[in-house]
């Protein structure tokens, strides 16, 4: 089993390029089933969800190409409709498969996906969606098979609450469906809006009307494109969280700022200076010694996010300070707090509140990572703690962060993979 050896409490300078989002190369991978033809696109992060992603559209039929950051997917021919459980289990995205296969070739057979544990994760929000569009669904021990033979026809849909996959597997699944279909409540991620930006290049007609309004015209069919994937905003929050627990200085390259505005102000207020440019990259120069005593809740965009949740509040532990986190998002998203506990942080969780006092020192730790975040949180707290610390668990980083230990390196960090 590898593990990550960090040799912690060395200051971080330098550049990092940030990789492209995994959050929208994972949807916009599904819905490039649905134009039936060559999509190269670029920017495209080399993780493994991306591999299972990949594999998942050659299973399918489709021929793929990838050429360091770019992949090329050719969905001409399709040859099979359903995916089987050992591919949809590896990630939670493949749910999005589900829409795509609708839209692209009518019916789809699939599996409840895997991903995170992050508390429940039910779909009850895509289902509901995709039978108002007139699908029908039938579900047993798990399978769901799906298909309409008329097509889906639009219609009204609005969410209870702003679900991100719902979201993108109803944005999905409509592109071709006869008529109007007006989505109310969605999800306003930048990857959702990146996904938006991806179909309509591919000649759906998907327009924003008003505060979390779509409005999508079907169209008969959709065509091949060449698309760029926006950076990832929290692989840029997580190196910013290194840079904080080591008086880093740090200039992050393909860096979206607005992206993040709901995290820079933490970083500021922890005594962080934030430089940008309009070169989309920020440099952050992290004080002698953070200060962090504030309420951070997570909520949908563009509150602040989740996924920065875990990164931050490894920060947040090596700060002056007390803060509180609230977890809205997910139910259990707290499970990198006993690992951070190895290390010596002061952390006490009471169901979705997570409150850390801030404390002088951190020392080397062996952790495990349990989920994708919650491992970024432990290589900040490592990086930050004096001594050596050594994280298992490492199949969950390669999940959402290319070259992670390689571009620490090349910024002064002591880490290696054994
Ligand atoms: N929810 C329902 N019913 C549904 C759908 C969602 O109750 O039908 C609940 C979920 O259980 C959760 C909340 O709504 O409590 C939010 O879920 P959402 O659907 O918005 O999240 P997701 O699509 O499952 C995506 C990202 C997550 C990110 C969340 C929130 C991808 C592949 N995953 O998940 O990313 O945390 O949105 O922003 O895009 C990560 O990158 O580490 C990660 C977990």
């Amino acid at each position: 089993m590898s593990k990550l050896i960090i040799e912690g409490a060395r200051r971080l300078k330098g550049e990092i390029n940030i990789q492209g989002a995994k959050n929208s190369i994972l949807p916009i991978l599904a819905a490039s089933l649905v134009t039936r033809a060559e999509c190269v696109i670029h920017n495209c992060p080399i993780i493994s969800d991306v591999k299972n992603t990949l594999k998942i559209l050659e299973h399918l039929g489709c021929v793929v190409k990838f050429q360091e950051n770019t992949v090329i997917v050719n969905s001409e021919n399709i040859t099979k409709n359903s995916i089987p459980n050992v591919l949809m289990r590896e990630m939670r995205s493949s749910i999005i498969f589900l829409g795509a296969l609708i839209s692209s070739v009518g019916s789809a057979e699939i599996s409840l996906p895997g991903g995170c544990e992050l508390g429940p994760r039910p779909i009850d929000m895509h289902i509901e969606g995709l039978r108002q569009l007139g699908l029908r669904i039938d579900e047993s021990h798990g399978i769901l098979e799906c298909g309409n033979e008329d097509g889906l026809e639009g219609c009204n849909i609005s969410l209870s609450f702003p679900s991100v996959g719902a979201t993108e597997n109803l944005i999905i699944a409509s592109v071709k469906a006869r008529g109007t279909t007006v989505i109310n409540n969605i999800a306003k991620e930048p990857e959702i809006m990146d996904l938006i930006a991806f179909l309509n290049s591919s000649g759906a007609k998907i327009e924003s009307q008003g505060e979390g309004t779509l409005v999508i015209e079907g169209v008969k069919a959709l065509h091949g494109t060449e698309y760029t994937i926006i950076p990832d905003r929290i692989a840029a929050v997580t190196y910013m969280s290194a840079a904080a627990v080591t008086v880093g200085d740090l200039l992050l390259k393909n860096v979206v700022k607005e992206h993040i505005g709901a995290v820079i102000p933490v970083f500021e207020e922890a005594g962080c200076t934030i430089e940008s440019d309009t070169e989309n990259s920020l440099r952050i120069i992290a004080p002698t010694r953070p200060y962090f005593n504030r309420i951070v809740r997570t909520m949908p965009y563009p509150g602040f996010p989740t996924d920065a949740q875990a990164p931050v509040m490894a920060m947040s532990c090596l700060a002056d300070g007390t803060s509180v986190f609230v977890e809205n998002i997910f139910t259990n998203r707290y499970k990198h707090v006993g690992e951070l506990l190895r290390f010596g942080a002061d952390i006490k969780v009471e169901g979705r509140v997570a409150i850390v006092e801030g404390v002088k020192r951190l020392f080397g730790a062996e952790v495990t990572a349990m989920d994708l975040r919650g491992a970024a949180a432990l290589v900040v707290a490592g990086l930050g703690a004096e001594g050596t610390t050594k994280i298992s668990g490492l199949s969950h980083i390669d999940r959402g962060y290319e070259n992670l230990e390689n571009n620490l390196e090349s910024v002064g960090a002591s880490i290696k993979r054994v």
